[in-house]
């Protein structure tokens, strides 16, 4: 029988994430390339692993205590974005993101076959570890600026937890648990949110199950391929089925430059299929990289917000910053338990529309926002487009909803965020308001 689970926010069926497949897809494919600049090779900058150590876990109260903001040509870090590092929700007792962390690791202690937890390595990490380690080829669109926060050149913040697989893997580590909060330049709405918490988990293969060594087409076309993907899956499986009971789910092929075969697991959910992690047996040559081409092994990737919002009912993502006790207070038992909304707070929006240049991107207009109104702007959404036919000029409007998620906002503030919007836009994005 299939377990119903409780309705919630509608919101995760419809907008969700962009599918981590797509993302990755190959730039021959992918539908989000946009003239991409290509960013010159990248070069290994600073150690990566600051915060290696089990103490350096940082408290809640921690974020914003680090300078990630430099003069840098390329660093593209926002004040907003700064104080969100080192808030480490995964790390606050009884936070769902937490909770869920737990459950996950308990599910996989209870396999008999042990992992290793890391949930402490540190968010700035470099190019190489996210992109090169991985095959994610410069100029490749999962590497855009529009996409992602850069320190420098060389180094940003995590897109992905990806980013730790091949130096855990170069130190020895065979079967591990890694967490840590990601960052993504991104649209803003109710499951949008520029940062959030991504679990990877990789196991290598025992080697006497292993062939002796194959080339990469012998490997893909062998007995042992297959049976680790279909331990993945398995795995997998079970650990969906822990979380919600045996629900509804199926496999969809996908592509990540870094494993091969590669697959998202989606659940039924609502009426409507959700993806829930994107997975993979790990390819020959990321392996390869780490000296490791006699072994084998899977790897898998999953948004930890996605999973807590439907298990606990969660409606809107920048819950999970909030330190309102009405939220937090809620989970103190360290369970799963569904919440209670508390009032929601009046909203009110206001609309700007200009004339956008060719080199516009979204993303940056998203970020503008974020910065002029921080939390208190509730969905920014593009309204209306149209061309001029004769000037041949491209007009966007978008409208802005602000809520506060803790009081009533007044006139006057929103009157204020929106007036520094729109004497901003202009200056920074080039776009000329009508
Ligand atoms: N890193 C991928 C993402 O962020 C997920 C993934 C992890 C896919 C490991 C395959 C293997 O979408």
């Amino acid at each position: 029988m299939l377990v119903l689970l409780a309705p919630v926010p509608a919101v995760l069926g419809m907008a969700s994430r962009t599918s981590a497949a797509r993302r990755f897809a190959s730039p021959r494919t992918t539908r989000a390339v946009s003239a991409a600049p290509v960013l010159r090779a990248a070069r290994a900058g600073r150690p990566l692993w600051h915060g290696f150590a089990a103490g350096a876990t940082t408290s809640a109260s921690a974020g914003g205590t680090r300078t990630l903001i430099s003069d840098d040509p390329s660093n593209n870090v926002t004040p907003y974005i700064e104080k969100l590092v080192g808030r480490n929700l995964h790390l606050i007792p009884n936070h769902p993101l937490f909770i869920i962390k737990r459950k996950i690791e308990g599910y996989f202690a209870e396999l008999g076959i042990s992992f290793e937890i890391f949930d402490s390595l540190d968010p700035v990490v470099t190019c190489t570890a996210c992109f090169d380690d991985l095959n994610i080829p410069p100029g490749h669109p999962a590497r855009k600026p529009s996409d992602t926060y850069y320190l420098s050149e060389g180094t940003l913040l995590r897109t992905h937890t990806s980013a730790h697989q091949s130096e855990l893997m170069r130190r020895g580590h065979e079967r591990f648990l890694c967490t840590g909060d990601v960052y993504r330049r991104d649209e803003i709405d109710a499951s949008h949110y520029p940062a959030f918490h991504q679990m990877e988990g990789v196991r290598l293969m025992d080697v006497a199950d292993m062939p002796a060594q194959l080339s990469r087409d012998e490997w893909l076309a062998s007995d042992a391929c297959a049976r680790t993907a279909a331990e993945l899956k398995g795995t997998l499986e079970g650990l969906v089925d822990a979380l919600f009971g045996p629900v509804e789910k199926r496999w969809v092929e996908a592509y990540f430059p870094f494993t091969e075969p590669s697959l998202e697991l989606e659940i039924f959910f609502q009426g409507d299929w959700l993806e829930v992690l994107g997975c993979g047996v790990i390819h020959s040559e990321v392996l390869a990289k780490c000296g490791l081409e006699h072994r084998h092994g899977w790897a898998f990737g999953l948004g930890l917000e996605r999973l807590a919002m439907i298990l606990f009912s969660i409606p809107d993502i920048r819950l999970f910053w909030t330190e309102d006790t009405r939220f937090t207070s809620q989970f103190a038992s360290g369970e799963v338990v569904k919440f209670q909304p508390y009032s929601k707070y009046p909203e009110c929006y206001k609309d700007v529309a200009f004339f956008v240049p060719e080199t516009w991107e979204e993303n940056d207009f998203m970020e503008l926002c974020r910065e002029c109104g921080g939390d208190l702007m509730e969905n920014v959404k593009m309204i209306d487009e149209f061309t001029n036919p004769k000037s041949g000029k491209r007009s966007l409007c978008y409208r802005i909803v602000y809520r506060s998620m803790d009081r009533s906002l007044t006139n006057e503030e929103v009157d204020e965020i929106q007036f520094q919007l729109r004497e901003k836009v202009g200056p920074k994005l080039g776009v000329e308001l009508r």
